[in-house]
């Protein structure tokens, strides 16, 4: 089995009276995508919070590469390799599309205040060797953000682009960890499957993911294994077809019927 990335650990939060997170326990290994499912309101998002330090566990643990990221805060732990994307994007509207990815890399260079105040040799050559890897991270993602697109606002991309290019702002981190919420959300099916390749394409070029994602197609197409959430407690976890199949699973979609709408 794979090195372990990420261990949960009997991880709750709550919210008031709200158990939004149940004494969740996983653990993630390197190079794999994990689906993480459940219907509306199961604890998913909060999930992806904890572990980026959004919010602390009230108890539990969260462990990065065998060591506690509990407690600290969103830098620290980004800085630690755990990048993320949001269900609702998150994207400069006015920067450029490479300005955007550049903003994604603030954290992870080394030139300090005094470095920017007087444009330093050391300032100008990290700045130059930033924008190479942005433009090789952009190029992650081919045919959509070619040169010329490059100095536009990320206002004036489609709704597909600006998903991906919030992606590509995420691995400007240089992530070892890539959480992703509902990456194919409002994409049309064929931005779906494509999207859906390139998490895969993520996956082997080594990256380790995990994604909450409601769309089957790509739940079934992409994971390796499949952890389903309801209630905030964690109802089953395995292979993609037996998730799908568990009457737990089953039960908690069907319960939820009509009294959701998909988010
Ligand atoms: N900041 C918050 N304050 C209060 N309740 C919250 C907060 N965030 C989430 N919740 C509640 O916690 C539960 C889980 O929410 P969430 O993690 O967003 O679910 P999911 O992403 O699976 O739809 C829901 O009942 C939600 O209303
Ligand atoms: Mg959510």
């Amino acid at each position: 089995m794979a090195e372990v990335i990420l261990e949960v650990r009997s991880a709750t939060k709550n919210f008031g009276g709200l158990k939004a997170v149940n004494n969740l326990s996983f653990d993630l290994h390197k190079g794999e995508i994990v689906s993480l499912i459940g219907p509306n309101g199961s604890g998913k998002t909060t999930t992806f919070n904890l572990i980026t330090g959004l919010y602390e566990p009230d108890s539990g643990d969260i462990l990065m590469q065998g060591e506690s990221i509990a407690g600290l805060k969103p830098g620290q732990i980004y800085a630690r390799g755990i990048s993320r994307t949001f269900q609702m994007l998150r994207l400069f509207s006015n920067m450029s599309v490479l300005e955007n990815v550049l903003v994604g890399m603030h954290g992870r260079t080394k030139a300090n205040v005094i470095d920017c105040m007087f444009r330093t040799p050391r300032m100008r050559r990290e700045e130059e060797a930033s924008i190479v890897r942005a433009r090789e991270i952009l190029a992650m993602f081919p045919g959509r953000f070619p040169l010329a697109r490059h100095t536009q606002p990320a206002a004036s991309l489609s709704y597909a682009n600006r998903r991906r290019l919030e992606i590509a702002r995420a691995l400007a981190g240089e992530p070892r960890l890539l959480l992703l919420d509902e990456p194919v959300a409002g994409m049309n099916p064929a931005e779906s499957m494509e999207v859906m390749r390139q998490i895969r394409d993520l996956r082997d070029a080594g990256y380790t993911i995990l994604m909450i994602e409601h769309d089957m197609n790509v739940i079934m197409g992409a994971s390796d294994r499949v952890i389903a959430m309801d209630h905030g407690i964690k109802i089953a976890e395995g292979a993609p077809v037996d998730v799908a199949n568990d009457p737990a699973v089953v039960e908690a979609y069907l319960g939820r019927r009509g009294a959701d709408t998909a988010s």
